[in-house]
């Protein structure tokens, strides 16, 4: 009898073991995960972008500290649009956004240079990623659309400057990181 209680607790304790080795085998790869890599450590350094082949209207995307960064070159009639929804917006002026601290940046531009926008791609609500919807009031975003950034978490909406709409989740300006231009390269990550 007491053979079978010691046999049942080892098999017992085998089975608890197991278990334990099977959750740390799958805890891991989280557990890697979530570690910073040494490609992010490297990634922390200022990034270079040629933005010469950026057409007109289009997007590109980069890496930086392990982030998205948005870069949209924006046409005369986009930077047109910026002045014209205004009353729609939350924080028109950029007053409560994370950016750099530079007059330009509080202007319906957002930016170094009018022509060119650099945003941190993650959504001021919870974090997702907005997608690039540039085209003027397409159906699913209705009259109001001037093109921007939607987000397709939970139906927050930015202009094409970052700066996001009234009424939506996100209560928030996207984020623009520190850079630099510098000719034709943007610096993400270095201040001007
Ligand atoms: S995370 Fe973008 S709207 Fe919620």
């Amino acid at each position: 009898m007491e053979n079978l209680q010691t046999r049942r607790k080892f098999l017992l304790g085998t089975v608890a073991t197991m278990g334990s080795v099977a959750v740390v085998g799958v805890a891991v790869p989280f557990i890697s995960y979530l570690k910073p890599s040494a490609k992010a450590y490297v990634g922390a350094a200022p990034v270079e972008v040629d933005i010469t082949g950026l057409e007109m209207g289009r997007m590109m995307r980069k890496l930086w500290k392990g982030r998205p960064i948005f870069i949209v070159h924006r046409s005369k009639e986009m930077l047109e649009q910026l002045s014209a929804h205004e009353d729609l917006l939350a924080d028109s002026g950029s007053k409560n956004s994370t950016q750099p601290d530079k007059a330009e940046f509080k202007s319906k531009y957002r930016s170094l240079v009018p022509e060119f926008i650099v945003l941190l791609g993650v959504c001021t609500h919870l974090g997702c990623a907005p997608l690039y919807r540039p085209e003027i009031a397409p159906a699913d975003l209705g009259t109001d659309w001037y093109g921007g950034f939607y987000c397709p978490c939970h139906g927050s909406k930015f202009d094409l400057s970052g700066r996001v709409y009234k009424g939506v989740p996100a209560q928030i300006n996207l984020e623009i990181p520190e850079y630099s231009i510098q000719s034709n390269k943007l610096i993400i990550g270095k201040s001007a």
